[in-house]
Order: C-alpha cells, then structure tokens, then sequence
C-alpha cells in the first residue's frame, strides 16, 4: 500500500461518520422525504443561480449536492466537502451516476477548509455545522471562501424542547452506554443540539462576519410507517448513537435498539409513525 493510501485508509476509518456513510447513503430516500421543505428553503435562501459556485460544506452523501447542481446548471460548479473521505466517494459515485460533472469533492474538515478567498458566490450546510466543536471557526472559512455579498444558508436541529425524538434517543442511548451519570449539556459542542441554544447562532454568524443574519425554526417532522422504520434508519445512519453504543455487546445492542423502539411508540399515531423535530436555517450574507 502507498503512503497515499495508508494515510486515507486511517482517514477512512478514523471518522465516526465512515462507518455511518452507508447507511446515510441507503437511506437517502426517506432522508429526501423528511428534509424535502428545509432544504428548498435552505436553497432558496442562497439564491443559487445557474452558473454560480457553490461551496457545499458537510456535504455527506450529496443528496443536497446533486439539488445544487440541478439549479446553477451545467455551467455552474460545485464543491463538496466533508470530513469523511467514505461519505464523500459516495458523493462522488451519486454524481457521476446523476451525470453531473460540474461537481467536485474535497475532503476537507469544515472548521479549516483551507480554499481559496473569495471564490463562491454561495456556501451551504445541511445538517453538518453542529458537529463542529468549533463552529466559529467554520462559519469563518466559509465566509472566507465566499465573494464579498456571497449568499450562507444553513440548516441545524434546534434545541432539546422541539426535538423530543432526538432527546429521547440520546438519552436513551447515553443510558445504555452507562454514560447517563455524566448527563452532558445538550449545547456541547460538537452534538446534536449544539447549535440550538436560543441566540448562539446568530452571535456565531455575526462573530464571523455575517451581515444581513436571519435564524428562523422550520419543523421537519419525520413520517414514516412505524418506529421500527425509525430505528432501522437510527441504526444504519445516525453515527453519534452508533458510536455511543459501539463498545457494547451485540445482546446489549439489541437490547438498547429495543428499549428505544419501545420508548420511540409514544409518537405513533393512526396515520404512522410521525417523529417530531425542529431544524433552525440559518441565512446571511458575507
Ligand atoms: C447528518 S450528515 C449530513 C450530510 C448531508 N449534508 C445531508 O444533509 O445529507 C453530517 C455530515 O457532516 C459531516 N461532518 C461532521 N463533522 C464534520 C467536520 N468537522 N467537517 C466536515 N464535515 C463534517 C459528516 O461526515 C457527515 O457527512
């Protein structure tokens, strides 16, 4: 094996969201179903037009990308990152299968890009910036990349008190892992609510350098047809829980996957299984 490929292979398995992109990836579908509004509003708000850059931050599996190059068109071009060389190659397969070549990827980490200033006329992030420990330090160096009165869409989940389902499934998950003692703050850095703290991303957008700031919650309910679909998704995709029960044994597993199906039914209804969760866009200019 090359130097080259050593480093990529710890790179590949170093990231907990390799051992998710797969899943993510297989379950783009429901994720498309369940993200469909937000990410229109999340497009709309970056007033992509044919021809622009694009700079795609945490772009993961690319379902967003592919939504991107379909609206600045063939000679337009976009960027997809991640942190993730797995989630990113399967960008990469979904667009040439889509027969886009105005899409590129670079692994890259979001809170040190490393791009060149001033080259995107807009920069989005679906469902990524959250994961940061220093988000800070990634809205700068997406704001750097941009062209001065270049358009940041974001979107982010909000905090605990609108995503019950989220709430239940960390806590159930820290409970299993035997870390529910340490009952860390939902505004951690770098979790799943980080960035739903009231008022923390719009400080974070202004201390960036942002002007023309909006942060507005969306629901984005998750429907599907039972709890067990939701678990099926969870299992697969959702690398923070994964990773939180990774040490455990497989019986231990199933029994933490159990406990949570059965806590997740409190949200079952005639109509079918319909997650409640509350997203935050974000909108600026730079
Ligand atoms: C929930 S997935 C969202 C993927 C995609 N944007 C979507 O909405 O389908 C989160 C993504 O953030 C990426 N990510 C997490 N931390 C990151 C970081 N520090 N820099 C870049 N990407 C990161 C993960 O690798 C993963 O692909």
């Amino acid at each position: 094996m090359s130097a080259l490929a050593k480093r990529e292979a710890v790179k590949a398995t170093d990231q907990p969201w390799d051992k998710a992109a797969t899943g993510w990836n297989d379950h783009t579908r429901i994720i498309r179903d369940w993200l469909r509004d937000a990410t229109r509003m999340m497009l709309d708000a970056a007033q992509l037009k044919p021809g622009a850059r694009v700079l795609d931050v945490a772009a993961g599996a690319g379902d967003q990308t592919l939504d991107i190059a379909r609206r600045v068109g063939e000679n337009g071009y976009v960027l997809a990152t991640d942190i993730s060389t797995r989630i990113l190659e399967l960008a990469q397969h979904n667009a040439r299968a889509e027969g886009f070549s105005q899409i590129e990827a670079h692994v890259a980490d979001a809170q040190s890009l490393g791009l060149e200033a001033g080259h995107f006329d807009a920069a989005v992030c679906r469902l990524g910036l959250m994961f940061c420990n220093d988000p800070l330090a990634a809205l700068t160096g997406a704001r750097a990349a941009l062209k001065r009165g270049g358009r940041f869409s974001a979107l982010v989940f909000s905090g605990p008190q609108n995503n019950p389902c989220l709430t239940i499934t960390m806590r159930t998950a820290l409970n299993h892992a035997g870390l529910s003692s340490q009952s860390p703050s939902p505004f951690t850095p770098g979790t799943l609510m980080s960035l739903g703290k009231p008022g923390l991303l719009a400080q974070l957008l202004r201390d960036a350098g942002f002007a023309e700031i909006t942060v507005q919650p969306i629901a984005a309910p998750f429907r599907l047809p039972t709890s067990r679909h939701y678990i099926d998704f969870l299992r697969s995709a959702a690398a923070p829980v994964i990773e939180l029960l990774s040490a455990l044994s497989e019986l231990e597993k199933r029994s933490a996957w159990d406990d949570l199906e059965a806590q997740l039914n409190v949200f079952t209804t005639p109509s079918g299984w319909v997650g409640p969760n509350e997203l935050l866009l974000a909108t600026a200019t730079a």
